[in-house]
């Protein structure tokens, strides 16, 4: 009905404005592979995983007018793309089974929980119809806590005041040897006056007379608020000594990352409404496009006009042909499976490493984290190997909400996901207790954990390239006969969304293109 509706144009969204709504409310889409396909593609493409990738080539080539078929090995679509909610049962590789007890409207992104603004992820959600909200990545009343390094080890550190005591003791290092003339063989007389003034208001030190003392200050925090009073500073800062020691400051270039810096943001409702809104584009372009679920993949094959893809349905082969394939199985999946490949493919397939991640879900009944600590989501950044701990972005001042109870990569990943999901629940309570005391361990309603290198069809968080120049990157791009190669591991955006759509849009028009040729 929703479709039908839509495509009556009684629903709002970009398929449906006009070229008025479009200046009105400055749609912006990004550039169609559709456009410039002008339903000329009349021939038939299989798309193997309902991945993000997956579902943007379907979705593209099938406005263009291809005849898709979308083979997923899954019972669901998504991928990497998963929201678990009430009921979400999985059984990974070693076949341990879990079921996320949530609420009913509690949820927990497994996979991708975070987008930069700047990519084509947004412009997706845009068209689709997903609504966005701002998802906090960096809050200055998260903790850093780092274990075993000297005196600031016995209690976590909230972002704004070690960054306030690194920029302070940085800016009065600075300042102290411009004064004394030890970069002046670097800096001429107006750039150090200019530079020293601008460490004084960057690191709130002191006045030349003061010798630029850094000693604190409300940038650090209150120990008492102000009010109708000026509050109490928290005390003096600790010692420069302490404060290098702790390592604490080695997380503040992660805000500065391209793809990590603030104002992230995250579909409304949960990850997987960007599956949900390409599912009902593909409903729409039914049937220009259809897709089967249960159907692993067993064989792929290019023959001399096509390709020739064996999944198994119910434990029972069943081969489809089509004149092209977009394959976006995770290589280190692929390598594995019969086919006949050239040998370049193979090893480069071969090529890539696998990195392990891992989360967990917590829900509390209670928001203890903003009732008790002020902390209204962002994330706590630890050397421990939980990782980080993540406050959940929405459903602020409610009765309840999912905490990221660890999320991490490599060996610690790899540790945390060798453990049962009970043994993993109690390992990151252990760990979070340190840095939040009892609530950490109390009022605990349901909790859920993915280990993705354990995880069926993806066997992997994501791939690590030792090198995407050597010849083996340009090889998967390329593709192999009829068969394209997409997913997130054929871009620079590995481990993010827009890597999968960008490596989707990339493969289908080289695909486009060839059928263009004469
Ligand atoms: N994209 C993943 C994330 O946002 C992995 C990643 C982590 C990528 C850190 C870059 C930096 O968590």
């Amino acid at each position: 009905m929703y479709g039908t509706m839509d495509a009556m144009g009684l629903v709002a969204s970009p398929a449906n404005a006009s070229a008025a709504d479009i200046a009105r409310f400055g749609y912006k889409l990004p550039p169609r592979p559709g456009k410039f396909l002008e339903g000329r593609g009349n021939k038939s493409v299989i798309v193997i995983g309902a991945g993000i990738a997956g579902l943007t080539a379907a979705y593209e080539l099938a406005q263009a007018g291809y005849k898709v078929t979308v083979l997923e090995a899954r019972q669901r679509t998504g991928g990497r793309n998963w929201t678990a909610r009430q009921g979400t049962t999985e059984t990974d590789l070693d076949g341990v089974t879990q079921r996320a007890g949530f609420t009913h409207g509690e949820y927990m992104n497994m996979g991708p929980a975070r987008l930069a603004q700047h990519m084509i992820t947004v412009d997706y959600c845009r068209e689709l119809g997903v609504p966005l909200e701002v998802f906090t990545n960096q809050n200055a009343d998260g903790y850093y806590f780092n274990e075993n390094v000297g005196a600031l080890s016995s209690k976590p550190v909230r972002h704004r005041t070690a960054k306030a005591d690194y920029y302070g003791y940085i800016s009065e290092l600075l300042a102290k040897a411009l004064d004394q003339g030890a970069l002046d063989q670097t800096v001429t007389a107006d750039d150090k006056a200019r530079i020293i003034a601008f460490l004084r208001n960057f690191g709130a030190i002191g006045t030349q007379a003061q010798g630029y003392a850094y000693t604190g200050g409300s940038r650090r925090g209150y120990d008492e608020t102000p009010g109708i009073g000026p509050g109490t500073v928290s005390s003096p800062p600790p010692s420069l000594t302490d404060l290098f020691q702790s390592a604490l400051g080695n997380n503040f270039s992660f805000e500065f990352g391209w793809d990590q810096a603030m104002l992230m943001f995250q579909p409304v409702g949960g990850m997987d409404q960007i599956v949900k809104g390409f599912e009902r584009a593909l409903l729409r372009l039914w049937p220009r496009v259809s897709l089967t679920l249960n159907a692993p993949l067993q064989e792929i094959k290019n023959t001399p006009d096509g390709v020739e893809v064996v999944v198994s349905r119910s434990g029972v082969p069943r081969s489809y042909s089509a004149d092209y394939c977009v394959c976006t199985v995770p290589p280190q999946i692929l390598k594995s499976i019969p086919s006949n490949f050239s040998p370049e493919t193979m090893a480069a397939l071969a090529y890539p490493s696998i990195a392990a991640t891992g989360k967990l879900g917590l829900q509390y009944g209670r928001r203890w984290w903003e009732e008790d600590e002020n902390i209204m989501g962002g994330i706590t950044n630890t050397n421990m190997d939980l990782g980080t701990i993540w406050y959940p972005s929405s459903g602020f001042l409610g009765r309840r909400g999912v905490v990221v109870g660890y999320y991490n990569f490599g060996a610690a990943a790899t540790a945390y996901g060798d453990l049962s999901p009970a043994d993993r629940l109690s390992r990151a309570i252990e760990q979070g207790k340190k840095i939040h005391g009892e609530n950490y361990g109390q009022n605990i309603e349901a909790s859920f954990s993915v280990a993705w290198q354990k995880t069926r069809y993806s066997e992997g968080g994501w791939v690590n390239w030792p090198s995407r120049t050597n010849g083996q990157y340009e090889t998967l791009l390329k593709g192999d006969g009829q068969v394209y190669f997409a997913g997130d591991h054929l871009s620079y955006y590995t481990s993010w969304q827009s890597g999968a759509i960008e490596a989707a849009r990339y493969a289908i028009k080289s695909l486009h293109t060839r059928v263009l040729a004469p």
